[in-house]
């Protein structure tokens, strides 16, 4: 190539200059010829014509043989022209490095002579070099916490043009946080340095990318860049931040342990460590402990306990979230319990009033009950009824309270105790409930009298009982307690005489056992009633009547007594007699007698023990009627003698005998002889005579006297029914009679009555009056005693006042009767007469 085609303008100006300022050296250095060229020229450009310049013709340049003698070889010469062409690259950095001027020195040699000639050729800057980084990346760390003003210094980029085609500036591209400044080392090196114009955050932008480019003076200028690549490193600038400032869960109570609460997030624009969050809890109560635990690395919160509505129902705390800076965030959790129904009610009996009066009205208070429950709610509304028992209601007092009331009558008899059962429910879903028992004793009111075990009692016993001997038992219950059950017995009424119950029976308090307090004979006494009273502790006592009837039941214990024929006053025998000319069935005589006892045991039989002449008479067996059985032959003796038993029908039997003598005779002057035999009355019957009158006498004076008094008095009393007064001295009862059961014949005498009736006026004697029917029943039966001399007189009670005296003056009026009529009968019976005085002193 050419070098002046390829030079521009300038380039030619300097070479022009250059070849001048060569001229002029060349005076100074002789032989040697400099040239100037650019570098990097292609090979076989011309750089001179050195021939010309050596002043040698062309002509003689193949004999002279010009080449360039160098070690190394960037020129050769063309041996035809002469012209210096480059032969091999030239490059200005690499020869000469930064020197200013560059110069390639060499020697040519000519032969034909031998010359040589010194050529310089100065090697000229062209700007083929681009500046150049080292690295084409940069790449830097730099803390975001990095304060602005901070410098980064930077390697220097590298021109090796040399000149103004050296590295002339750097320049950043454009942005927010850095700016460029250009250093120079102390020995003159520039260098570009990094300020930090703004401060860094990573965690807007963690990373920036920068150009420097580096430009150099050349024309045109030429450029490399290298790219600076920022790392934002972390600093921990960033406290932690929850995403919810506020946390709200609510829980079953009944949860169980371990349950996964929530979980608190906190997040940390830090990164790495920075960005690492332990979670703690904050600012807690014992309770919170107690009951949650938090995950310090997820922040879960978990329950660790078994929680109660009724001890708490929220929680608040909060969680503090805190990064290895000890920077924290903190947020709030609020959790709330919800309940459940986990709480069954409780009852509590605040009082109860037992034991309790069984006579308590309905609606007594016996119980306050409360109810709780410590569930919230309906969960808490809790509801008590009664199980079972009627008898009792509950009543809502106020809230939560109940009274127990009585709701009917109560009987301690039937029910002593009861077990009030009380069920309490919620109302939660499912209900519980809880049951309580309240023990209510019932307690005793003296409201049951004592009941006999039977409506009446009826006992018979035998007479001739032992006195003591127990008769009967009564026995009443009384179902209340203690004293007011513990029921006594006592005799209130009876229909004996009042005065002389005592003694006749007595009943123990303690057992009501009955006792007979003598022995009782069925002749006298044959029945009686006693009222007997059960009578409980209570105040005021309760009591139950019951009557006892005692019927005394007949012994064997009388003999059957002859009344006819009765034995003369003397003892000896009274006779019949008999015509002699009885037919066969004559009735002769009669013979009668009595038994003081009842029934069979007053069943005679008659019966011929002896007779002198058996067969002449017959004696009926029930009746006693002797007849006779055949007609009285002329060998037969004219006095007769029957010995005849009368037997009644007891067992073993008793019996009595008579002696019958019946004389045959047409008149009774046959027979008087015989009578007037019998001796003269002697004289001791005539002073018993003589008393008797004087008895009579002072007899009379006393029943005018006792008349006297008994008008007197009935006077002042008002008229009342009178008494009975009996005919004979000894005992009177009231009484039924007593008929034999199987008796049917009435011929046969069953009772005597000898009484009067005092009731009608009129007196009215009934001297062997056979009573074959019942007798009425307001009669008297009057025990025909009055020929036993020796009859029981015990019986005959103390009479009070005009009582006494009317019954005396009766009994005297009787005995008066009496009198008269044995006098009358002209047979003054001894006997009699001494029972007489007996009734008398008796009555008196
Ligand atoms: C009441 O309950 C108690 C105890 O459970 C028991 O001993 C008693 O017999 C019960 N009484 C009644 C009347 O049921
Ligand atoms: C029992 O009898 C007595 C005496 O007759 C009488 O006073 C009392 O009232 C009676 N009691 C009853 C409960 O009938």
């Amino acid at each position: 190539m050419r070098p002046s085609a390829e030079r521009s303008s300038p380039a030619r100006w300097r070479q022009v200059l250059l070849a001048f300022l060569l001229s002029l050296l060349r005076g100074a250095l002789p032989n040697q010829i400099r040239y100037s060229i650019p570098e990097e020229l292609a090979q076989n450009s011309v750089v001179g014509n050195l021939a010309k310049d050596l002043g040698l013709r062309v002509q003689d340049l193949p004999a002279r043989k010009l080449r360039v003698s160098a070690e190394k070889e960037y020129f050769t010469v063309n041996p035809e022209s002469g012209d210096l062409i480059v032969s091999d690259r030239i490059d200005r950095e690499q020869i000469c490095g930064k020197k200013p001027l560059c110069i390639l020195d060499f020697d040519t040699v000519a032969e034909n002579p031998l010359n040589i000639f010194h050529v310089a050729v100065i090697v000229q800057d062209i700007n083929d070099n681009t500046p150049l980084f080292k690295q084409n990346k940069i790449e830097l760390k730099i803390v975001e916490s990095t304060k602005p003003g901070k410098t980064f210094p930077l390697d220097p980029a590298l021109d090796s043009d040399a000149g103004p085609n050296s590295l002339q500036r750097y320049h950043l591209n454009d942005n927010e946080h850095f700016d460029l400044a250009e250093k120079q080392t102390a020995d003159g090196r520039k260098y570009p340095e990094l300020v930090l114009k703004h401060s860094l955050d990573r965690e807007e932008q963690n990373f920036h990318q920068l150009v420097l480019t580096a430009v150099d003076g050349g024309d045109p200028p030429q450029s490399g860049s290298t790219q600076i690549q920022i790392q934002v490193t972390d600093a921990n600038d960033n406290p932690p931040v929850f995403i919810q400032d506020i946390y709200k869960v609510s829980l079953q109570e009944g949860v169980p342990r371990g349950f996964s609460v929530l979980q608190v997030t906190a997040t940390d624009q830090d990164e790495g460590v920075n960005a690492e969050i332990t979670y703690s809890l904050h600012n807690v109560g014992e309770l919170v402990e107690q009951f949650f635990n938090l995950d310090k690395r997820t922040g879960e919160i978990t329950t660790k306990d078994d929680f109660d509505f009724e001890i708490a129902n929220s929680y608040t705390f909060s969680v503090e979230a805190k990064d290895p800076g000890d920077l924290a965030a903190h947020c709030s959790i609020q959790v709330e319990i919800l309940d459940e129904n986990d709480c069954a009610p409780e009852v509590i009996i605040t009082s109860v009033f037992t034991p309790l009066p069984e006579d308590s009205p309905p609606g007594t208070v016996i119980a306050l009950i409360k109810t709780r429950d410590r569930d919230s709610g309906e969960n808490g509304e809790v509801c008590c009824r009664i199980l079972g028992n009627a008898e009792f209601i509950l009543k809502s007092y106020s809230k939560n309270y109940y009274k127990l009331v009585t709701d009917g009558p109560l009987d301690r008899e039937e029910i002593p105790e009861y077990n009030i059962t009380v069920l309490a429910t919620d109302r939660g879903k499912p209900p519980l409930s809880s049951i309580i028992s309240i023990t209510l004793q019932i307690a005793d009111v003296n409201d049951n009298a004592p009941v006999f075990e039977q409506a009446f009692y009826l006992v018979h016993i035998a007479e001739n009982n032992p006195p003591g001997a127990s008769i009967a038992q009564v026995s009443a219950s009384d179902p209340d307690l203690g004293t007011y059950g513990r029921v006594s017995y006592s005799i209130v009424n009876s229909d004996l005489e009042p005065r002389a119950l005592a003694s006749y029976v007595s009943v123990s308090a303690q057992s009501g056992v009955v006792f007979a307090q003598r022995a009782f004979d069925h002749e006298q006494l044959r029945a009686f009633e006693l009222t007997l009273q059960a009578r409980d502790q209570g105040s005021p006592a309760l009591s139950a009547n019951v009557s006892l009837r005692v019927l005394v039941g007949d012994r064997n214990d009388n003999a059957p007594r002859v009344l006819y024929p009765a034995l003369g006053p003397d003892g000896s025998a009274l006779f019949d007699t008999v015509p002699r000319a009885a037919q066969p069935g004559y009735l002769v005589t009669k013979v009668v007698a009595v038994d003081a006892d009842s029934g069979h045991n007053a069943w005679l039989s008659y019966h011929v023990l002896q007779a002198s002449e058996p067969g002449l008479f017959s004696l009926g067996l029930r009746t006693g009627e002797v007849r006779t059985a055949r007609a009285l032959g002329d060998r037969d003796a004219a006095r007769q003698r029957l010995l005849v038993a009368v037997r009644d029908g007891g067992q073993p039997p008793l019996s009595a005998t008579a002696t019958l003598l019946l004389v045959f005779a047409d008149s009774l002057q046959e027979v008087l002889p015989d009578v007037s035999d019998r001796p003269a009355p002697s004289d001791p019957q005539a002073e018993l005579q003589f008393y008797l009158v004087v008895a009579l006498a002072l007899i009379s004076v006393l029943f005018l006297l006792a008349v006297i008094l008994a008008v007197a008095l009935s006077l002042r009393r008002s008229s009342r029914p009178a008494a009975w007064g009996c005919f004979q001295p000894g005992l009177c009862f009231k009484s039924g009679p007593v008929v034999p059961p199987n008796y049917s014949e009435g011929t046969l005498p069953y009772s005597y009555n000898l009484c009067v009736a005092s009731q009608s006026a009129k007196t009215e004697f009934n001297f062997l009056n056979i009573t074959p029917e019942v007798t009425p029943s307001q009669d008297l039966l009057c025990e025909d005693a009055s020929w036993v001399p020796n009859t029981n007189h015990e019986g005959a009670g103390v009479p009070f006042a005009s009582d006494i005296i009317l019954k005396v003056s009766f009994n005297l009026l009787d005995l008066f009767s009496l009198w008269v009529l044995v006098f009358v009968n002209k047979s003054p019976n001894w006997g009699l007469s001494l029972n007489f005085i007996f009734c008398l002193v008796g009555s008196i």
